[in-house]
């Protein structure tokens, strides 16, 4: 059995397919296709231990380019897709919103009509067993007052800045497919993931990597936004659990019930690395923190109601924020090497050094 992973180099698709082929039993023994672009975020190293495992094949390739997905999916034959490919991060679609709709909107389309080509061809148990998973997030359903209920499900799509207004189309994309053409979709809204091999352009990375620089901590605004956070595994295990036994044309909302500010998240990762790493001088980090100017239209407050998924598909969370978390800072001090790379741009001859001869080997693309 074969699954076809895209966007699987990046940090959530990376720790799923890491942990996919680490289950014991049947699962661990599929054949994962990973479709990723290589964008900035795309790392070939997180997965430099799976070389040489025939398990897992890796082409570097864009979702939106049809005549690769459709040969892909002919030739492997897998029975579910995975989409995390995507333009991830808030602050570049503020700045250049363009590869968010080229990726999470045209890209989305194009990969679901060359789903819907090979599921439309598909017989008996291959044709009703099929899924497409879509992940996306909980960005798509806008900001929370202070005392409002967290999203459930049914709460109406309201982004408020073009990467969530990007993944909300390509969602409501997934949902059409459902609808009109009966395409077996399942999609996730999860909330803020943390774990290892994030891109240190995000909040937590970052200040685990400029506090060990000895640089600023950047806090936007009055850094009392509010974000719920879920440890990655947590996440991989959410997705699996809806892949394994969710209903097709059902969304499902995943999080951690973790609201934290911002603020108390730099704080205490600031505690952490006091307690791990103490700095040469004896302070403390937190005297790098530095409130700086805030996101425009930075949304105040996420929350998920994971309730869905938890009565219906019996999924829970395996880390507290605290566990996670201080795995998470023992996580970036035990792996320098992979920040270097990732801050050096190095990973990108790594890229062609030890990637190119696979890539041919599955007739991807260069
Ligand atoms: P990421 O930016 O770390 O990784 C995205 C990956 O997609 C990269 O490897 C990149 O090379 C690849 N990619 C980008 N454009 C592509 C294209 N056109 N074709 C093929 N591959 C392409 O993102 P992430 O944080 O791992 O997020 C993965 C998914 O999960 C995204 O859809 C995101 O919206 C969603 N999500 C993320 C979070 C979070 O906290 N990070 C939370 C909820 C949902
Ligand atoms: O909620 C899920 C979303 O979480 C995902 O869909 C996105 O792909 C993912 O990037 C993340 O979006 P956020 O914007 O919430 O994550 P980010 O790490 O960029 O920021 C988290 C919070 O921290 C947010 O309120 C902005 C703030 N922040 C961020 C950075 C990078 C700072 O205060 N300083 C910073 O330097």
């Amino acid at each position: 059995m074969t699954l076809l992973v895209t966007g699987g180099a990046g940090f959530i698709g990376a720790n799923f397919v890491l942990d996919w082929l680490a289950q014991p039993g049947p699962a661990g023994r599929e054949t994962l296709i990973n479709l990723d672009k290589l964008t900035y975020a795309g790392n070939p190293e997180t997965l430099s231990s799976l070389q040489g495992d025939a398990r897992h094949v890796f082409v570097q390739g864009d979702i939106g380019d049809a005549t690769l997905v459709a040969r892909l999916l002919a030739e492997h034959q897998p029975r579910a897709v995975l989409n995390f490919a995507a333009e991830s991060h808030v602050d570049r679609s503020i700045h250049g919103p363009e590869d968010f709709i080229q990726t999470n909107i045209v890209g989305t389309f194009h990969l679901l009509e060359a789903v819907r080509s090979y599921w439309g061809a598909l017989e008996g148990a291959a044709r009703s067993d099929f899924r497409l998973l879509h992940v996306s997030t909980d960005e798509v359903y806008g900001s929370l007052g202070p005392g409002d209920a967290a999203f459930t499900e049914t709460h109406r799509y309201e982004p408020n800045s073009p990467y969530s207004a990007s993944k909300a189309a390509s969602d409501h994309l997934v949902r059409a497919y459902h609808h009109t053409y009966g395409l077996p979709v399942l999609t996730t809204n999860c909330s803020n993931n943390y774990g290892p091999y994030h891109f240190p352009e995000k909040l937590i990375p970052l200040m685990i990597v400029n506090a060990l620089a000895g640089k600023p901590l950047p806090v936007y605004g009055d850094g009392l936004q509010v974000r719920d956070w879920l440890f990655v595994k947590d996440h991989c295990s959410a997705l699996r659990r809806v892949l394994q036994a969710g209903q097709p044309g059902e969304v499902y909302n995943v999080g951690g019930w973790n609201e934290k500010p911002n603020i108390e998240i730099v704080q205490t990762v600031c505690a952490l690395l006091d307690e791990l790493q103490p700095r040469a001088d004896g302070q403390a980090y937190s005297a790098q923190i530095t409130y700086v100017k805030d996101r425009p239209g930075h949304d105040r407050r996420y929350a998920i109601d994971a309730g869905k998924i938890e009565r219906e598909l019996g999924w829970k969370p395996a880390e507290t924020f605290e566990t996670g978390l201080r795995k998470t800072v023992q996580w970036y001090l035990a792996n320098p090497e992979w920040v270097a790379h990732v801050q050096s741009g190095a990973y990108r001859d790594w890229v062609q050094t030890h990637y190119a001869h696979e890539a041919a080997a599955a007739g991807a693309r260069p």
